[in-house]
């Protein structure tokens, strides 16, 4: 871009009241320094929001696991206590009390142990379930170092056992805290983890197994069952912690036979976006814990803050109360039927989604009728891949709006191309349809182009 010298010079604009009249229009807006004044609050709002028309259209985003629409009394509730820092306890009890009751439902809805009355399962709030499965991370390591230590054991090389498939936040996770990763890989044909493979790689410094419900790539669900049976046949008490980042929030209503929770004794912690299936706007995940003793006291900080003793166990201190709140919106305005509907109606969406792409050659990746995630994976077919490849699909579907990414497959499979559709609340059954039509068309107008090119190269 030319210098801001290079540009005409101005006259006569700065008086002018309306937004593209004004000098500010004129100019750049400021990317490097602190402008010496301001501009009038419209006039701000208005080049703000024009420079973003260049993002993506988040409902398009067929991209993202992460909720595109609430209601406009969610989003009240959101703007109103935006202003308030959750961690200030003592002036804001009720959000803190609110946040209590959502972790409250979210125990009894994993099938918390009960004692006295009351869950045993308890935890925190977090931005995301990355920062939750940091910390369920830290647990599990300090409680292994713990047991190592009193047992008179060396403690210095802790490994954590999961798929290849696993988000990346879990490979942060072993990075950031010294601990290897032992890889269970995907395959060509199996895009989880194989639980006869991941018990027998469990060792003595083994800190425990991560299992996915609804896994990154294909939406599948990890069989946490069939790893805490074999773990208990094999006489292991070996932790397990759920990363139920989509799942916890789509499994209890559209499969709720499914075991994979609190109910088996070897979970020990799971976690849970609230801003995927939970159906918040980005910035919240929840960590929760079968009981206190997995997550041990070095980890707990016992804080005076402002006038109030409290408990932290999170990464960083300061966050706004309101996605807590709109949390808690989201719980009571649904209940288990609203949850139930919406969920349903996306794995229907979803099912005829992969009926449709199944019709037109595609290879379907993920798993349909509410045995995976509402998430459709997939990759052309030897029919199609002659003439395109997933990233010229998708470079064409975007040509039309959609945002449908192509990528190639976990570690151990990489060179597998596939893309995938994370159906989420506001991708009704209408918008799906006009998707597969643009699927279509697309598929004929790469063809077109290919036999166009053939002819070229052959005259
Ligand atoms: C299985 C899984 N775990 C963890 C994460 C990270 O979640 P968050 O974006 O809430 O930090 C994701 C995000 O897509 C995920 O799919």
């Amino acid at each position: 871009m030319g210098s801001i010298e290079e540009l005409p010079k101005l006259s006569g604009q700065s008086k002018c009241s309306y937004v593209y009249g004004s000098r500010f229009a004129a100019r750049p807006l400021p990317s490097h320094q602190l402008p010496d004044g301001g501009m009038p609050k419209d006039v701000a709002y208005q080049l703000i929001k024009d420079d973003l028309t260049l993002d993506g259209q988040p409902i398009l985003n067929l991209a993202s696991f992460v909720t595109t629409y609430m209601e406009d009394e969610a989003l009240k509730l959101l703007a109103e206590s935006a202003n308030k820092n959750i961690i200030d306890h003592e002036e804001y009890p009720k959000s803190v009390e609110i946040e209590h009751r959502c972790l409250n439902i979210l125990a009894d809805l994993f099938h918390s142990p009960v004692s006295d009355g009351a869950p045993t399962a308890f935890g925190t709030s977090c931005i995301g379930s990355s920062e939750a499965i940091m910390i369920a991370t830290l647990a599990m390591k300090k409680r292994w170092e713990i047991n190592r230590k009193a047992q008179g054991k060396d403690a210095s090389n802790p490994n954590l056992i999961m798929s290849s498939g696993v988000q990346v936040c879990w490979e942060k996770a072993a990075r950031y805290f010294d601990i290897a990763e032992k890889l269970v890989p995907c395959t060509e044909t199996r895009y989880v983890i194989d639980p006869v493979q991941a018990v027998d790689m469990v060792d003595e410094n083994t800190i425990g197994i991560c299992a996915i419900l609804g896994t990154t790539y294909t939406g599948q669900y990890e069989d946490v069952q069939a790893i805490s049976e074999l773990l208990i046949k094999k006489g292991l008490d070996t932790p397990i912690h759920v990363d139920a980042a989509s799942g916890g929030f789509v499994a209890p209503f559209v499969n709720p036979d499914l075991v994979w929770d609190f109910k088996l004794p070897n979970v020990v912690s799971i976690n849970v976006s609230g801003h995927k299936y939970g159906l918040v706007y980005p910035g919240i995940g929840w960590a929760l814990w079968r009981s206190p003793e997995y997550l041990p006291e070095e980890l707990v900080f016992n804080i005076d803050y402002l006038g109030a003793e409290q408990l932290n166990f999170t990464m960083n201190f300061s966050k706004p109360a309101s996605h807590i709140i709109a949390q808690y919106y989201q719980l009571i305005r649904l209940g288990r039927s609203g949850y139930t509907s919406i969920m349903k109606n996306l794995t229907r969406t979803a099912d005829y989604l992969t009926s449709q792409l199944r019709e037109m050659g595609f290879v379907i990746m993920s798993e349909g009728g509410g045995r995976g995630l509402p998430v459709v994976a997939f990759r052309l077919g030897s029919t199609q891949n002659a003439f395109l490849d997933e990233w010229a699909l998708a470079r064409k579907l975007r040509e039309r709006g959609w945002i449908v990414p192509a990528y190639t497959m976990a570690a151990d499979c990489e060179t597998m191309g596939m893309m995938r559709v994370v159906v989420r609340t506001d991708f009704s059954m209408g918008r799906c349809m006009s998707l597969v039509q643009d699927v279509r068309d697309s598929l004929g107008a790469l063809a077109g182009l290919e036999i166009q090119n053939i002819q070229r190269y052959q005259a």
